[in-house]
Parts: C-alpha cells; sequence; structure tokens
C-alpha cells in the first residue's frame, strides 16, 4: 500500500523550478525548490474481526446511557486531566447509579487537546488519556460491569494537523487533494452558522464549516468513507460497542444553499448502520440536528439525538402548558430509538440543568422523571445525576465540561490530586457524588431510582406509550410490554392533584412504585377509570396488575 501511495505521489508531485539567485554575472543554474513530501498516513484497510460482544440481548435499546468527557472524568495519574484508568476506577459509581452505556466525546488523538473534535490520528488515543491499550482495559472493565462503550466518530471534519489534510494540502495536484473540498477560485454566498466556511490557503480554498483549524472531509469521496470505515473496523475490533457519530447533518454540501442533512447524508449513515449490523449487538447513534427524527429512522442512522425535546423537557417541569402538550406527544412523532437528553457538552443546547432551572430541585427531578420513564434512549451527561452546575467563571461551552465533582473539596473536587486542568464546578462545595450518594433526599438517590425502574421494568424500558394525556400542568401516561403494565402520572404543578384517569384496565390493581413504600394506590372500576392524588410538583409510578 505504502509503495503504491509513493509510486503515485512521485507522479503527481510538481517539481517546481526556482531561478537561483547569487553568482555575479553569470549564468543562473535553475535548482529544485525544497518539494513538499507528504507525511507518512495509516489509511490501510481494516478487515472485519469482531470479538464479539458479551452485553444482554437489546443493551442499547433501553438505556441509560451516560455521556463522559474523559478528560474531566477522573484523574488517576496526578497530571490534573481525566484518564482512561481514572474513568476504570469510577465504573463502579456508574454501575450502582444504573447506567448501561456510556458515550466518550472523542477519544482519538486531537490537535486541539481538549474537546476532541479536532481529530489528528483516528486510529490512536489521546495521549494524556492513555495508550490504546488503556483504552482497551477501560472497554473490558466497563462490559464486566454490564456497561457498554461507544465512542465519538467524526466523519466529517478532521485536524488541519492531520496528515491527510497536510498532504492535501501540500499540492494541489496531491494524490490526497480531493480527499478534501478545494476549489481553486473563492466560492462566493455560503454562510454556515453565520459564517463563510471557504478560507484561503497558498491560492486555493478550503472548506471548513465549524471552525479553520477543522478542514471538512469530502465525502462524495468513495476513498474517504471506506477510509472512514476502516477507521470503525479498527476500533470495533477493539470491541468498541459503537459509535456516536458527529455532525452527521452536515456531511456533504452539494451548493451554498444545500449544505444541510443533504440526501446523501442519510446513504452515509445507512451504509456506517450496515457496516454495525456485521457485527454482534452494536450501536449507532447520530447528532444531526437538523432532522432528529428522520435521522432516528431505520434507513439511516437508527438512532438519533431529540434536538429540541430537551427544552421542551426543562420548560415542561417549570409547569409551561405547552411545553407539557409537546413532550407528551413527542413519542408519537418519532421513532422509539430517539436518543433522548436534557443538556450535554455544546452550550448549544443550553447551560446545564442546574443552571437552566435556577437549582430548583423539585423542577429537576421532574425533567428527570419525564424523560427517563418516556420512551427513547435517555442519554445522561456526567454530573448531571448529583446537580453540577457549571464551572466557575467559565462560559460558553467550557463552562459546560468541568472536571466531574466527586467530592467537596473547592479546590481540586476529588477530580485530582493535582490541579485541575480546568475550574471546577460552581457548586462542588454542595452538589458532588460523596454528598448525595448516602444521603436518600438528594437528586443522585432520585436518579438512581428513576433507573432502577427503568432497568427493572421492561414496559419502562422498551414498552408501548399508551394512554398518554397532557392536562394544564399534569401528563399521565402507560407503558407496556407483556405483562408489564405501568401508569406514570406527572404533576408539574404547585398544588396537588387528582388525576381523573379513564383508560385503565378494568378492575386494575394500583401498586406505587415510586415513591418508595407508597402502598396501594386503590383499584380501577369496571370501566377502567380511577382517580389519584399526586403531590405538588411529583411523580407517581404505578404498577398495573
Ligand atoms: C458537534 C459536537 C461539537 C463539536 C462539533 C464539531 O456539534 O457536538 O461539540 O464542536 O460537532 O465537531
Ligand atoms: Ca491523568
Amino acid at each position: 500500500m505504502s509503495t503504491m501511495r509513493k509510486a503515485r505521489w512521485a507522479l503527481a508531485v510538481a517539481t517546481v523550478l526556482l531561478t537561483a539567485c547569487g553568482g555575479s554575472g553569470g549564468s543562473s543554474a535553475p535548482v529544485s525548490a525544497p518539494t513538499f513530501t507528504p507525511i507518512a498516513v495509516d489509511d490501510s484497510a481494516v478487515a472485519q474481526a469482531d470479538p464479539g460482544s458479551p452485553l444482554p440481548a437489546g443493551w442499547q435499546f433501553s438505556g441509560a446511557f451516560m455521556e463522559v468527557f474523559v478528560r474531566s472524568y477522573f484523574d488517576s495519574n496526578g497530571d490534573g486531566i481525566g484518564d482512561f484508568q481514572g474513568l476504570i476506577q469510577k465504573l463502579p459509581y456508574l454501575k450502582a447509579l444504573g447506567i448501561k452505556g456510556l458515550w466518550l466525546l472523542p477519544i482519538t488523538a486531537s490537535e486541539d487537546h481538549d474537546h476532541g473534535y479536532a481529530v489528528e490520528d483516528y486510529r490512536a488515543t489521546e495521549p494524556a488519556y492513555g495508550t490504546t491499550s488503556d483504552f482497551t482495559a477501560l472497554v473490558q472493565a466497563a462490559h464486566a460491569q454490564g456497561i457498554g462503550v461507544i465512542i465519538d466518530y467524526v466523519e466529517n471534519h478532521s485536524a488541519q494537523t492531520n496528515g491527510h489534510f497536510v498532504n492535501s494540502q501540500g499540492s494541489a495536484s496531491s494524490a490526497w487533494r480531493d480527499w478534501y473540498i478545494w476549489q481553486a477560485t473563492q466560492p462566493t454566498g455560503w454562510s454556515i452558522y453565520g459564517n463563510n466556511p471557504w478560507y484561503a490557503d497558498n491560492g486555493a480554498w478550503y472548506l471548513a464549516e465549524f471552525s479553520s483549524t477543522m478542514p471538512d472531509w469530502n465525502l462524495t469521496n468513495a476513498t474517504v468513507t471506506a477510509y472512514h470505515q476502516n477507521n470503525m473496523r479498527f476500533w470495533l475490533n477493539l470491541g468498541v460497542d459503537g459509535f456516536r457519530y458527529d455532525a452527521v447533518s452536515n456531511y456533504v454540501k452539494n451548493g451554498p444553499n444545500a449544505w444541510l442533512d443533504q440526501p446523501q447524508n442519510y446513504t452515509i449513515a445507512a451504509s456506517n448502520q450496515a457496516l454495525l449490523a456485521q457485527y454482534k449487538q452494536r450501536y449507532m447513534v447520530c447528532e444531526a440536528s437538523g432532522d432528529p427524527a428522520g435521522f432516528a429512522a431505520s434507513n439511516a442512522c437508527g438512532s438519533a439525538f431529540g434536538f429540541g425535546h430537551n427544552a421542551d423537557l426543562i420548560k415542561a417541569a417549570q409547569g409551561n402548558a405547552a411545553a407539557i402538550q409537546a413532550v407528551a406527544a413527542y413519542p408519537t412523532q418519532v421513532p422509539a430509538t430517539i436518543a433522548t437528553f436534557l443538556a450535554n457538552h455544546d452550550s448549544g443546547n443550553g447551560a446545564r440543568v442546574y443552571d437552566q432551572l435556577g437549582g430548583n430541585l423539585a423542577q429537576y427531578r421532574l425533567a428527570a422523571a419525564t424523560y427517563l420513564l418516556q420512551p427513547g434512549i435517555p442519554f445522561l451527561y456526567y454530573g448531571e445525576e448529583v446537580g453540577m452546575s457549571g464551572g466557575q467563571g467559565l462560559t460558553g461551552d467550557p463552562a459546560l465540561r468541568s472536571p466531574m465533582s466527586w467530592t467537596a473539596d473547592t479546590a481540586k473536587g476529588g477530580f485530582t490530586t493535582a490541579t485541575p486542568y480546568r475550574a471546577l464546578a460552581g457548586n462542588v462545595a454542595t452538589f458532588n457524588a460523596a454528598a448525595e450518594t448516602g444521603d436518600p433526599a438528594s437528586l443522585y438517590t432520585f436518579y438512581a431510582a428513576m433507573l432502577a425502574l427503568r432497568n427493572g421494568h421492561p414496559a419502562i424500558a422498551q414498552g408501548s406509550y399508551d394512554a398518554w394525556v397532557a392536562s394544564g400542568t399534569t401528563l399521565s401516561f402507560q407503558r407496556n410490554l407483556a405483562a408489564d403494565h405501568v401508569l406514570v402520572l406527572l404533576n408539574y404543578g404547585a398544588a396537588p392533584t387528582s388525576f381523573a384517569l379513564t383508560s385503565l384496565p378494568a378492575n386494575a390493581q394500583m401498586t406505587v412504585l415510586y415513591p418508595a413504600g407508597g402502598g396501594s394506590a386503590g383499584t380501577a372500576n369496571g370501566n377502567g377509570q380511577a382517580a389519584v392524588t399526586v403531590p405538588a410538583q411529583s411523580v407517581m409510578v404505578i404498577q398495573l396488575n
């Protein structure tokens, strides 16, 4: 492969001749300018070698997942930066909470050495996180706890320091030129997220939708999509359980007014899904903010994040009746494989939940209960379960990506023995795992209770969504799967409310599952009617028999 590449390169490289200046009054001799020498890149083919999956069948469709930023989770070696070994140490914590899967923000070697979306090497790990064998140790340790691990896959763009881009940039006749998107004349009329995505470089222009330092791959070039699929197999062969695909809405650009959710994006997603289907029990979820339902469909990604729904969940928790209506109807408008969430690592999707709700814990619990009990595959954002706020003194994305609050220590937060690489959460002294895991009244305990319901009830994890009624500041729905029948009553209002239920199974006995020790909520009559009173700003979960 590399010999072929060199031969191709030798043909492609144009030798530039310059006239030497110097030599008084003599003839000038042509000498070669320093010619561009391509960087060695590994784009060799990777054959499928599936190590299999030790996870239970269907693990990926019941959730819940935790989105984890390795850099901010736990530092095992005292350099102030989170790492794979640190995350391994925290797996028992995640298991106890009831987490079934992890989504790791990019763990591949990056140029940015922070969020990781500027990928420098798709087949190497970020050095500060550990080696590839540390990473495989993490995957194996997670599997031993019954937890799957998916990693971010960034197919839309790379780092500008990625060897492929450097080779593409080196010469217009480079064999790699067409791996990225170049134009010889400056394109006009483009605006993506308010920016002109074309950047001048040595007399030509390359396209980069997110940042000049993250040039976009040319995904209309089959060699490029094949290269990415080889990278995917590289990680799948190591036992990775799937991918969260970054920026899928942005893949192919057909013109200045045709750069979002282009038809080719669905095709590329489907072909990645087909690749994963060759492996046992893998999972694919797309970030496709332009069309969540379309990309969650089985003929595209099969699962995608429910952008927009996150904001409705927060507003519903605040008692907004229109948002409660929207939240109630949502499961009927999207595939059940929609990936639901309240907040994530991008400030475009809102601040941390604690900050969005101004620290109102009753509303926080309602938001959590709603998405953890409705259909969908819930994704918690690390620290959400302990009420982590934004980072002290930080704004924008960094504010969302502070080190995890493990203890009340305001200097290190239990995250590191050194100085944390980034400011801790503003509320670390009061909202942290050490304070909350032992407290029956804490947010953590509430999250654990909701996840225990989900993990213990097939109807909640994967059942149908029935008899839903949104009325004022209340929402009720049933979840059913085989013999498991669960009724959820959410009162977002400021006063106790009696729910007049009309669609229960005739003569159903109602046993309160949450709050724990709630006893019986009575029996439905022969027409399936019953009245149940739910305290202000609270959730009641009832087993129907
Ligand atoms: C996605 C990621 C975001 C990243 C961007 C570019 O939107 O969620 O964090 O900056 O893609 O990779
Ligand atoms: Ca470290």
